[in-house]
């Protein structure tokens, strides 16, 4: 299948990809055809970009940083929180005992700190706008490492964790980009993975700004919501699921695939998945290559030793557990239409905005992204009672083949994914679980598996995406006139004040 580009290269979106075609058809066939092709073309919205970037760059300051709120207790965390989050850890654990921190980095890795990955446009956010791999694939800083960088990875894309599915022959799990064999591991022979193969599968980092609210939503919330406005849900064909935990039957809510209950399981898990440092939650190596294997474990345990001495609680801590405090203690982002008011709308104007969330709700992208929950009483009390603006309902739908990772993970199937909320979303520059946009418009025409010729990453056969009605509908906004030209700009200009 012949792909078009545009001149700087890259792949045109499927919709402007079935104009171009219509246009050509249209002008061999009739002339006033073609006519009225261009003209719904220039109605498409466009995405101003990312806010604090693109436009408003004084618009910058309503996302990261800790809630107000906590006790002074409680905050006297946060500084040593962030130091934790954005501690690059090196290879070989030099003390000895329970008494060590900021190392075990490896055998396999991505990168050496949690920072490198989520710093967008703040501590704790998404992928930065160039890549942090290309600063420590062959070098921490300590140690040497012989990597090449796959051809996937751009110095200014994405940071993209690759998985090769089970259907393609391979486990499922995260494939580490890099190995720490080199000069400075002589006795560790072990390769990269091979990434030549056909049907390897991405997913680009999440922002974690609100998951301390996040992780306590009660279940009959999220189920309350998943069992309403079902004539409406069920006519547009949205369905849902919520991932139930295997231990209590609770909601797992985290995670692209929502294969996370909570703060703790998924940084125990990115820690050894991202990083390689074992940890209380997962103990032992996933490599477990003799000569690889530097350090005893798990790398990253509770320094029950330094008790005694000069003992804060917080040195005793594992560092798994001070990144789950820098997360649970980060503020909810607030949109920059009230930070700032008119400015924090696209175009200065504010009932642009305003349109664009009516129209938002009017036309169900809210009946997956639930505008609010609410958190009941809190043990951190100021994280009780508090209205979530999260625009997520953190249940998992079948999005279609176009967008299928062909990942079977949790509850989810491969081409189940848990609705992202999207507070923040201005201020994102990569879209959908595999960052394979950075405008926000082609994101939500990649919802529907009805748009033609596209980049459609599912093997085998899948039901229709859950979203493709709303997706007509957001369609037809460009017909009706908004306030900002048409309505379907209003909504776009919405999404980027988030
Ligand atoms: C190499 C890049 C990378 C590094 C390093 C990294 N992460 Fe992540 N993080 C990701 C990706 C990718 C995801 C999405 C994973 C998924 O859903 O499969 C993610 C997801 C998360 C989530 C879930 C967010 C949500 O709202 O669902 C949390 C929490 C998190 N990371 C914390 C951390 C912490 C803490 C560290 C350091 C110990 C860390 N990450 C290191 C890439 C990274
Ligand atoms: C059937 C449920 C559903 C509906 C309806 C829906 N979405 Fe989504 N949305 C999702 C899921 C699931 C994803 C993540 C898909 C992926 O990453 O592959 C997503 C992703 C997004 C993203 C990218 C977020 C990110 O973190 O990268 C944006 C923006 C978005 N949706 C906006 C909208 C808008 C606007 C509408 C209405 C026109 C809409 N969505 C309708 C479920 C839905």
């Amino acid at each position: 299948m012949v792909r078009l580009k545009n001149p700087s290269g890259e792949q045109l979106p499927r919709r402007a990809l079935r104009r171009v075609l219509t246009l050509v058809l249209g002008a061999v066939a009739l002339s006033t055809l073609s006519l009225t092709v261009v003209l719904w073309a220039q109605n498409q919205a466009t995405d101003p970009g990312v806010r604090g970037i693109a436009w408003c760059t004084t618009c910058t300051g309503s996302v990261g940083g800790f809630q107000t709120g906590l006790t002074p207790q409680e905050q006297e965390s946060e500084s040593a929180a962030t130091t934790q989050f954005q501690t690059a850890a090196v290879v070989t654990c030099s003390s000895t005992g329970s008494n060590v921190t900021g190392c075990g980095l490896g055998p396999r890795f991505n990168s050496n700190s949690c920072a490198s990955c989520h710093q967008q446009p703040a501590v704790g956010g998404s992928s930065p706008p160039s890549n942090p791999l290309f600063q420590v694939y062959q070098s921490d800083g300590t140690d040497s490492f012989s990597n090449t960088m796959p051809s996937f990875e751009t110095a200014s894309g994405p940071v993209l964790v690759p998985r090769l599915p089970q259907s393609s022959g391979g486990t499922g799990l995260v494939q580490q980009l890099f190995t720490i064999a080199g000069s400075s591991y002589p006795g560790c022979n072990i390769q990269q993975p091979n990434f030549s193969q056909e049907n390897v599968v991405y997913r680009q980092p999440l922002p974690t700004f609100g998951d301390g609210y996040i992780d306590f939503i009660e279940n009959k919330d999220i189920l309350n919501n998943l069992n309403s406005n079902l004539t409406l849900k069920t006519s547009l064909g949205i369905v849902g699921m919520a991932a139930m935990d295997g231990a209590d039957g609770s909601v797992d809510r985290l995670g692209w695939k929502a294969q996370w209950r909570a703060i703790l399981p998924a940084i125990g898990a990115e820690e050894q998945v991202e990083e390689g440092i074992t940890n209380e939650q997962l103990l032992t190596e996933i490599d477990q290559t003799s000569g690889c294997d530097v350090n005893a474990v798990p790398e990253d345990p509770t320094n029950y030793n330094y008790y005694g001495t000069s003992m804060t609680p917080w040195f005793f801590l594992a560092d798994a557990e001070r990144d789950a405090i820098f997360v649970r203690f980060l503020a909810t982002p607030v949109p920059a239409t009230i930070t700032y008011g008119p400015s924090g709308c696209p175009g200065g104007n504010i009932n642009s905005c305003s349109n664009g969330q009516v129209q938002f709700n009017n036309i169900g992208c809210a009946l997956c992204h639930t505008p609010y929950y609410r958190t009941p009483p809190g043990s951190i009390p100021s994280q009780g009672h508090t209205l979530l603006n999260l625009y997520s309902d953190l249940l998992l739908h079948h999005m279609g083949s176009c967008l299928a990772d062909n990942i079977t993970q949790g509850s989810a199937q491969g081409d189940m994914f848990r609705t992202p909320p999207l507070w923040n979303v201005g201020q994102r520059i990569w879209f959908l679980h595999d960052g394979r946009t950075n405008n926000i418009v082609q994101a939500i025409e990649a919802h529907a598996d009805n748009m033609g010729a596209g980049p459609c990453t599912g093997v085998g056969s899948y039901p229709a995406s859950e979203a493709d009605a709303v997706v007509n509908a957001f369609n037809n906004l460009e017909n009706i006139t908004g306030v900002d030209g048409t309505a379907q700009q209003d909504l776009v200009n919405f999404l980027r004040s988030l």
